[in-house]
């Protein structure tokens, strides 16, 4: 497997999904960790950063173990670091470097180059530029402002580029990469989702033996698959509970759980909407709702596992991007762990050991693994849907009345979506509920209705998102249908918010 330390560079977790689409396994660690044992490594990739190799307080990682003994690739600053520190030179260039760019001249017969010519499309992303190679370094390739684009140190495998092969826009990337992982440090592409279903799921049964599991379902990919993973390690002894907080879509509650049943899980649905409206009665603070929301949520679920005799493990659908350390905001040696809702949730009352087997995966690999365990494929296409659920889409206290009011809306929204084929199309989709009345007329009455929003973004992760250009034709129609048909709405309008500055949820 592949070790990538990271300095920082906001693609230091596409470098891993890149080396993982070649079937080849990897892990992060920030450049300063101790969590690692290189042993278990066969190549090494530094990633990229905001720093500079110029200034002191920039990142130092000791390759003393690495170069000349692994297989070695500097992306960027990495590259920047490797000629810096055995002989080179490193110098601020003279107009910073980004974007597009084209090999002006690849050397001849150099494997890491395999199929890659002149002439290819390369990404560039940096403000410092390499002045010297170090002496024992050859170079392999350059572009026409990048002189030192890539080299190579002879005699060992050390390979240095200045240019990012990991997105998508440096067309070659990926052959690169493969070229170095496949041809030059010889590691094996046998890392895919059936080999990973298979892997997991024995050590599964070595771990949790004749234990029993309590797992809680959500409807959404990550538990879904996880639940699958287990329920085919240990069978019955993998104990769902699937919970209606009554802050669901129209009839997710009932048609999720069918499913479920359907896929031989031994699940238990579990109504506490009533409990969940009860607590959340005149709350209207965001933060309120939501801390409502999960505690409430965790004495359900409590309630519902103390049922279970004798249970020993808790199994979680955490996923990669939530337990990658991440570098500190200061770039300094404290490494921190991302702190995220769905790690460390275990309540201290509830002593059971965790079992996470989605935590090596990317998001990605979530889906193709569920696909690789037989999934359907449109539970495995679902939108992304906040725990909280419809409770942070109704703007301002909730009602049973007020849930009413937006499920009818977004099953409209929702169902539209999917029948004129835009559901794929868009990352997340949803109403929101305001909490202000407007004047309209229908037939010769007034009316003093509610106003609800339709949103739809793309993202690829949801940190950064734009709204979706959705035809008016299609607006038009869903907008109809809503006030036509909901009961108590007299105003649709759609949000054209990007994030940043606005965020995805209303609140
Ligand atoms: P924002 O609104 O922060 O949302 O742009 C980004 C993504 O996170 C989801 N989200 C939540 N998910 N609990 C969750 O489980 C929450 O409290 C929560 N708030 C926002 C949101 O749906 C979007 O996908």
């Amino acid at each position: 497997k592949v070790l990538i330390l990271d300095f920082g560079s906001q693609y230091t977790q596409l470098i891993a999904r890149r080396v993982r689409e070649l079937n080849i396994f990897c892990e992060i660690f920030p450049y300063n960790s101790k969590n690692f044992t290189i042993e278990n490594y066969n190549a090494v990739i530094l990633s990229g950063s905001p720093f500079s190799v110029r200034f002191e307080d920039t990142p130092y990682p000791n390759l003393s173990n690495i170069k000349g003994k692994l297989p070695l690739l500097g992306i960027c600053f990495g590259a920047q670091f490797i000629a810096h520190n055995f002989g080179g030179k490193v110098a601020a260039s003279n107009t910073r470097e980004y974007g597009r760019a084209n090999l002006s001249f690849v050397k001849e017969n150099e494997l890491f180059f395999e199929e890659v010519s002149e002439g290819s499309q390369v990404w560039m992303s940096h403000s410092d530029t390499i002045v010297d190679l170090p002496n024992n370094c050859e170079l392999i390739a350059s572009t026409h402002d990048v002189v030192n684009a890539a080299f190579k140190i002879k005699e060992e495998t050390t390979y240095g580029i200045q240019f990012h092969p990991e997105v998508y826009h440096s067309k070659d990337g990926l052959k690169i990469l493969e070229n170095f992982l496949v041809k030059i440090a010889s590691i094996e592409q046998t890392w895919t989702p059936d080999s990973f279903v298979e892997s997991t799921v024995a050590k599964l049964k070595e771990k949790l033996g004749n234990d029993k599991v309590v797992l809680g379902l959500s409807g959404g990919v990550d538990s879904t698959v996880a639940a699958v993973l287990l329920s085919k390690a240990i069978g019955n002894n993998l104990y769902c509970i699937f919970v209606n907080n009554g802050l669901l879509r129209k009839n997710e509650f009932e048609n999720v759980l069918e499913q479920y049943e359907g896929m031989g899980l031994n699940v238990k649905g579990v109504n506490a909407s009533a409990r969940f409206l009860k607590e959340l009665k005149g709350e209207s603070d965001p933060e309120g709702k939501r801390k409502i929301i999960g505690r409430v949520f965790i004495e359900v679920f409590d309630d519902e596992a103390h049922l279970i005799e004798d249970v020993k493990w808790l199994a979680q659908g955490t996923i990669y991007p939530d337990v990658i350390e991440s570098l500190s905001a200061t770039g300094g040696p404290s490494a921190t762990i991302k702190s995220h809702h769905n790690v460390g949730g275990l309540p201290d009352f509830m002593k059971l050991k965790i079992v996470e087997p989605l935590k090596m995966l990317f998001k990605d690999e979530v889906r193709r693994v569920g696909k690789s365990l037989k999934i359907d494929t449109e539970l495995l296409g679902r939108h992304p849907f906040p725990g909280p659920g419809l409770g942070i889409r109704i703007l301002g206290d909730i009602t049973a009345e007020k849930v009413r009011i937006l499920q009818e809306v977004d099953a409209i929204f929702i169902n539209g979506l999917k029948e004129s084929g835009l559901y794929d199309k868009v990352w997340q989709a949803g109403a929101m509920l305001l909490p202000v009345n407007s004047v309209g007329v229908m037939g010769d009455e007034r009316t003093y209705e509610k106003a609800v929003v339709l949103r739809a973004v793309e993202s690829t992760d949801g940190m950064t998102a734009d709204w979706v250009n959705l035809p008016y034709e299609f607006l038009q129609k869903t907008s109809n249908k809503i006030i036509n048909s909901v009961k108590g709405v007299n105003r649709v309008v759609y949000d054209i918010s990007s994030k940043p500055p606005a965020t995805i949820e209303w609140e």
